[in-house]
């Protein structure tokens, strides 16, 4: 059968900028960029950008193109040897998958409340941990009982992924794209048009931009700006793999990559500017200064915002508003994850779309609930902690030690301009084999080490070797064992 493919160039790079901006540019980078030195966080992340970002992207792009597969094709491809890697890659996605739609769900949830609550009445017009249902003993191993308020807009938010997957490529994922991303743009700059004239606003932008040029020294700044990008951009995790391989044959790689590395990090920026002008109002109407109004974490968007918006001249429409922008970023994302983990499936079974879509998004509907429970929060935090800061940099490191030094990175970069309107230098080659391995070295080692020494976030030792490492390891452990089995049957066929 013909693989499928995007309708158009446009098309393609929506559903790419799709993935890419997510809950991530809205709530984890303008805190990311204030706690690392503000305006002077800048340098480290365009460095981190120019080095390992952009050249990724071409990477990827080149990757899926030419060898036309989700994860575990694209490294098939390679060589049956590292067809592991691709799983390894897939299980990421479809863990990431199962929690990141729980943060969907509370901010359907919200939306929804921006209606229904009376606005203006009081500043903790939301209670996040009591909508939660946190307290009590649950943990991320007692999860305590499903919370009903939360698992429905989970089921809706998985509702509207089905219904992109299940459809297609084209008639599904891309027309998704098309309607949701000119709306989120259109929403964010709105948003951004109002809150810029409310008083303080510009002082919160001045928090913000304010370069310490003291923290560009600290190495933990570079270590959050190199972590920062891959997770932001979705690559490393078998996403761009799968959509680019739904290019046609004629398709311009290198600047697709660009314009998608550039919206992203572009809008990141945005999005800083309107959380910082609504925080910056918010320490305003307050009297406060603004370090006592900021807060790290999903409590930025679901505890600070909400009591920010509730100050605001008509928080009734900028509340939904801003949560509806929220809902759509994620759902986006939410939709090319799991494009990723169901085309791996189609590619290897030989199901159909419909019966690989159906599959995957039926487990993981049931998985995710347990995100909806008493303990999810917990679960979630601690999960993340180890997919975002081992597992994501330790798959984007083999993939480009596989890459830059085992197999010839040189043909990936002699397909990209063989194609591409630009040619790209040996910059591209520079990047991926010492620059960007070295840093992601540096980081997943320190990671790592601080991890096994300080643990995490006060969690038990039962908890860290179960749902962190034991997790990991067994992510590990059936990659490779996939791995074999699918080189035994290809010998004895
Ligand atoms: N790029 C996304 C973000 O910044 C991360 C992501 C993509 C997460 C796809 C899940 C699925 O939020
Ligand atoms: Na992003």
């Amino acid at each position: 059968m013909k693989r499928e493919q995007w309708g158009s160039r446009a098309g393609f790079i929506l559903a790419a900028v799709g993935s890419a901006i997510g809950l991530g540019n809205i709530w984890r980078f303008p805190y990311m960029a204030y706690e690392n030195g503000g305006g002077a966080f800048f340098i480290p992340y365009l460095f981190a950008m120019l080095t390992a970002g952009i050249p990724f992207m071409i990477m990827e792009f080149g990757m899926g193109h030419k060898y036309r597969g989700a994860a575990p094709r694209v490294f098939a491809r390679l060589n049956s040897k590292f067809e592991w890697l691709g799983w390894f890659q897939v299980m990421l996605a479809a863990i990431i998958a199962v929690y990141y739609v729980a943060v969907i769900g509370w901010a359907i949830s919200y939306f929804n409340m921006s209606f229904t609550q009376s606005w203006g009445s009081d500043t903790n017009a939301y209670f996040f941990s009591e909508f939660l249902q946190l307290g009590g003993d649950n943990g991320p191993s007692k999860l305590g009982s499903i919370q009903w308020h939360i698992a429905i807009p989970m089921a809706i938010a998985w509702a509207i992924t089905f219904a992109a997957i299940f459809t297609g490529v084209k008639g599904g994922i891309e027309r998704a794209s098309k309607i949701m991303m000119p709306l989120l743009f259109l929403m964010v700059i709105a948003l951004i048009a109002r809150m810029i004239m409310l008083p303080g606003a510009l002082d919160g932008l001045n928090y913000l931009f304010e370069p310490d040029f003291s923290k560009i020294a600290d190495p933990k700044v570079w270590s959050a700006a190199y972590g920062q990008i891959f997770f932001t951009l979705s690559v490393g995790f078998s996403i761009m793999l799968a959509y680019s391989s739904y290019l046609p044959e004629k398709s311009d790689i290198t600047n697709n990559a660009f314009m998608t590395v550039l919206i992203n990090c572009g809008f990141s920026i945005i999005a800083g500017i309107l959380i910082f002008a609504i925080l910056g109002n918010m320490a305003h109407e307050q009297a406060k200064p603004l370090t006592e109004v900021v807060s790290s974490g999903v409590g930025l968007a679901f505890v600070t915002i909400p009591s920010a918006i509730n100050l605001l001249p008509a928080p009734y429409i900028l509340g939904p508003v801003f949560f509806f922008a929220l809902v759509i970023a994620g759902l986006s994302s939410h939709i090319s994850i799991i494009e990723a983990v169901t085309s791996a499936f189609i590619d290897k079974l030989n199901l159909s779309r419909k019966v690989a879509a159906s599959l995957v998004c039926g487990i993981g509907f049931v998985v995710s609930m347990s995100f909806a429970t008493n303990g999810g929060l917990l679960l979630l935090d601690l999960v993340d902690y180890f997919m975002n800061n081992i597992a994501l940099l330790a798959s984007c490191l083999i993939e480009l030690l596989i890459m830059g030094w085992i197999i010839k990175l040189s043909d990936i970069h002699k397909h990209v301009n063989n194609i591409s309107e630009f040619t790209i230098g040996n910059w591209f080659e520079i990047c991926l084999k010492f620059i960007s391995p070295l840093f992601l070295l540096v980081i997943l080692g320190t990671n790592i080490y601080t991890t096994i020494t300080e643990g995490y976030g006060g969690y038990s030792t039962s908890d860290l070797m179960m749902l962190g490492w034991g997790l990991v390891a067994a992510m590990l452990v059936s990659a490779v064992l996939i791995n074999k089995a699918s080189k035994n049957n290809t010998q004895e066929s």
